[in-house]
């Protein structure tokens, strides 16, 4: 029998001995399938969320995979990270933070940066004061790809980043550098994971904002027109949520001193053209609607503030978190495919 991974057997002391957890942006994509995960291991969760970006329906989602009995260990906040009263009346009898509500999208923060920032570290910085008031045993936090900004080297590794090509970006160094002085300052202890191009079931396919998998997954189901920016051959590490998912509870669980105050990347450590995405979806796509073989995308200008390629060394994370990422791009990607096509099968699918 093969041996227990480092998360299995996490996973196995969690169901033993419940603690509490606050999952804030808990509504949204990465937020939801934490929570459900760990209410799935028997654990207490608060969620926290304003709906800026997140949906009642993923929670109601939530509340369908689970027991009856697990989902009563839910409680849902609707409050504001901006707010820090809210901030501190979730963080009481808290063990561990996963901190996931900001506004995400590069385009989003170069049409609206103050927005942005507001969220993103004005809420990151409510937070932190808040885990250091109630204090929690640790803050884990989603950092980005994003911090790579304009340094060349590939595969990306943590402590060579280069100059942020976004207010996004911005926001998201801020909150490593946060973070840093927190547990120099105070003795609050945080991990930071630069999660990359993260995928799956809930990623919101709509709005101008929308990532390039949810995008093109609807544009495909509905049979509109997919626009590739640039030649095709810009290439990211794209990365199933269930590995992040991994990630963040191997991070709130080491005892390792050295693994602490640190931040990783959460990925693959591979990477894949937009050519080759396009195919990929398609295919697979293909399998339940053929229509979806003859679609073509047409090219279009590269995106403001956009890397060129983005790959992952994930060796700190294999190292110090006992990281080990389950789910290739194209496992995902079948998993995930599901999701979509219930969603825009219904006669209603362009206002769900
Ligand atoms: N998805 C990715 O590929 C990716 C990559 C890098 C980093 N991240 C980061 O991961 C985190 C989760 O991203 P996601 O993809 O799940 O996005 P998401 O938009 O689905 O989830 C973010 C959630 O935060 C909530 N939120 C936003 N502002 C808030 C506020 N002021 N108060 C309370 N809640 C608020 C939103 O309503 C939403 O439910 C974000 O911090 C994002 O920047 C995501």
């Amino acid at each position: 029998m093969a041996a227990l991974t480092a998360y299995d057997q996490l996973a196995q002391r969690l169901r033993q001995q419940p603690v509490r957890w606050l999952v804030t942006g808990c509504a949204g994509f990465i937020g939801s399938h934490l929570a459900e995960t760990l209410l799935k291991l028997d654990q207490e969760v608060v969620g926290l969320d304003n709906f800026a970006t997140g949906y009642q329906r993923n929670l109601d989602e939530i509340r369908q995979s689970v027991l009856p009995e697990q989902w009563l260990k839910f409680r849902f906040v609707n409050g504001d990270i901006r707010v820090p009263d809210e901030c501190h009346r979730v963080c009481q009898n808290v063990d561990y933070v996963l901190h996931q509500a900001a506004l995400g999208s590069v385009p989003r923060s170069l049409a609206d940066p103050q927005t942005t920032n507001a969220a993103n570290i004005d809420g990151f910085l409510n937070m932190l004061v808040a885990a250091r008031d109630a204090k929690v045993k640790r803050f884990v936090y989603a950092a980005s790809s994003s911090t790579y900004g304009d340094h060349p080297a590939l595969p990306k590794v943590e402590e060579n980043i280069g100059r942020p090509l976004s207010p996004y970006a911005v926001t998201k160094l801020v909150n490593e550098l946060y973070a840093e002085v927190f547990g120099r300052c105070y003795g609050l202890e945080s991990i930071g994971l630069r999660y990359f191009n993260v995928f799956g079931p809930r990623q919101d396919p709509e709005g101008a904002y929308a990532a390039v998998i949810p995008c093109w997954t609807r544009a495909m189901l509905l049979g509109e027109d997919i626009h590739i920016n640039g030649d095709g051959e810009t290439s990211r590490d794209f990365c199933f949520v269930a590995n992040a998912v991994q990630a963040n509870l191997l991070a709130a669980a080491t005892t390792i001193p050295e693994a602490v105050n640190q931040v990783y990347n959460v990925a693959l450590d591979d990477r894949t053209s937009l050519n080759r995405l396009f195919k990929l979806l398609q295919e697979t796509l293909a399998e339940n609607r053929p229509a979806v073989a003859s679609q073509a995308p047409s090219y279009r200008n590269f995106r403001a503030g956009d890397v060129r390629h983005s790959q992952a060394d994930i060796a700190k994370a294999r190292r110090l978190l006992g990281y080990a990422p389950t789910h290739r791009l194209d496992e995902g990607i079948r998993i995930a495919m599901p999701w979509y096509i219930e969603r825009f099968s219904s006669s209603d699918c362009r206002g769900a």
